[in-house]
């Protein structure tokens, strides 16, 4: 059988990308199918459609990194999971399209009140916050967190989450728009990073300093942001959407006691399947409960990918952009 594919022939951007009819893929062994109803968009499929990802795929490919839909059929081994279940998962590559298969370790039932639409655009976001603030910085309701790019994907589920954990955030973004959906999304304060000096602004909202940083930005963001830690703050390397990787100046951490914390959730789930089910549990748990509300995301059709991924290259979007694949 058939089924429309966007399909990445060359490592050459978004412009290369095209909507092809492939064949549709069998679950293999501890694998199942799913018939994808909303699929993701990521900053890091564009890295990976330009070859600049840390794993590289094979060409040609079909990039996407997380589904909402409903499974159809399961391969051999399968024990969790059955047909006609609702649900969300993270794959390698392949998920902008009508149908994809999932390893079972990496596929999440969802709750019947949360939209696929929402369930599409969550697992990779919330899954790197609460894996970041939580497993790793021991962010809790004594914290003071500081979330740069908090307008951006990986940045709202930030706001989010260290406000289900109880965290005091500071968001700092670079529009009066994007401040104003990170307010929404739970931030107690903000920084206009256009405007204003990180710096300056800590000095003000936070005296003695933040105890944690959540860096999806890089650049010069992160050296000022790495000099408003309070002592023995923790600073998360969570990436480099800035393109500009910054030289962390070590005797900033001395002076504080700091630690610098990179952060890789993908690495860590394929290595740590079992924390990553608990996380995803916690998350379905705190949605079920209306304690975390994301974001709509924003929707646009699978013909509409290519500007989808110029506008997260422009730096337009706020929250989430999903793909609506199914009928
Ligand atoms: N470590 C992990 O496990 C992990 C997991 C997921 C994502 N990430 C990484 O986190 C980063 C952000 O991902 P995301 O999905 O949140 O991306 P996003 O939705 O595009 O948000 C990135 C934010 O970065 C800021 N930014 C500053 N300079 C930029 C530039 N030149 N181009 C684009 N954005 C710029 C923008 O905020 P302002 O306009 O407000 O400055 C933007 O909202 C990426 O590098 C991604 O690879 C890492």
């Amino acid at each position: 059988m058939m089924m429309r594919a966007v399909q990445c022939h060359q490592f050459d951007g978004i412009e290369g990308l095209t909507i092809d009819q492939i064949s549709r893929p069998d679950p293999k062994d501890h694998e199942v199918l799913i018939e994808v109803d909303h699929a993701g968009l990521n900053f890091p499929d564009l890295l990976a459609i330009q070859g600049l990802y840390q794993i590289k795929a094979s060409l040609p490919f079909t990039p996407g990194v997380e589904v909402a839909g409903t499974i159809v059929s399961t391969g051999a081994g399968v024990t969790r999971l059955k047909a006609r279940q609702r649900v969300l998962a993270v794959v390698q590559h392949g998920g902008l399209a009508e149908y994809c298969c999932a390893p079972e370790s990496s596929v999440v039932p969802i709750p019947d009140q949360l939209p696929m639409a929402q369930a599409a655009g969550l697992a990779i976001t919330c899954g790197t916050a609460l894996h970041a603030l939580s497993g790793l910085a021991g962010l809790d309701e004594s914290s003071t967190l500081l979330v740069l790019g908090a307008a951006g994907g990986v940045g709202t589920a930030a706001v989010s989450i260290a406000r289900c954990l109880g965290a005091r955030v500071i968001a700092a973004a670079s529009t009066d728009d994007k401040l104003a959906f990170a307010r929404k999304a739970g931030a107690d304060e903000l920084i206009h990073t256009e405007r204003d000096s990180i710096g300056d602004r800590i000095k003000v909202l936070a005296p003695e300093g933040v105890n944690v940083v959540f860096d999806p930005v890089g650049g010069s963001q992160a050296i000022d942001a790495l000099k408003s830690l309070a002592w023995q703050g923790r600073y998360l390397v969570i990436g480099f959407a800035s393109g500009d990787i910054p030289s962390i100046p070590a005797n900033q951490l001395l002076l504080r006691e700091a630690t610098v914390q990179g952060v890789w959730w993908g690495q860590w789930l394929g290595r740590n399947p079992a924390g990553g089910a608990a996380d995803f549990m916690r998350l379905m748990r705190w949605i079920g409960e209306g304690r975390l509300t994301l974001p709509e995301p924003e929707i646009i059709s699978l013909d509409e990918v290519q500007s989808g991924f110029e506008r997260i290259q422009n730096r337009q979007v706020t929250g989430k952009v999903v793909i609506r694949i199914g009928q």
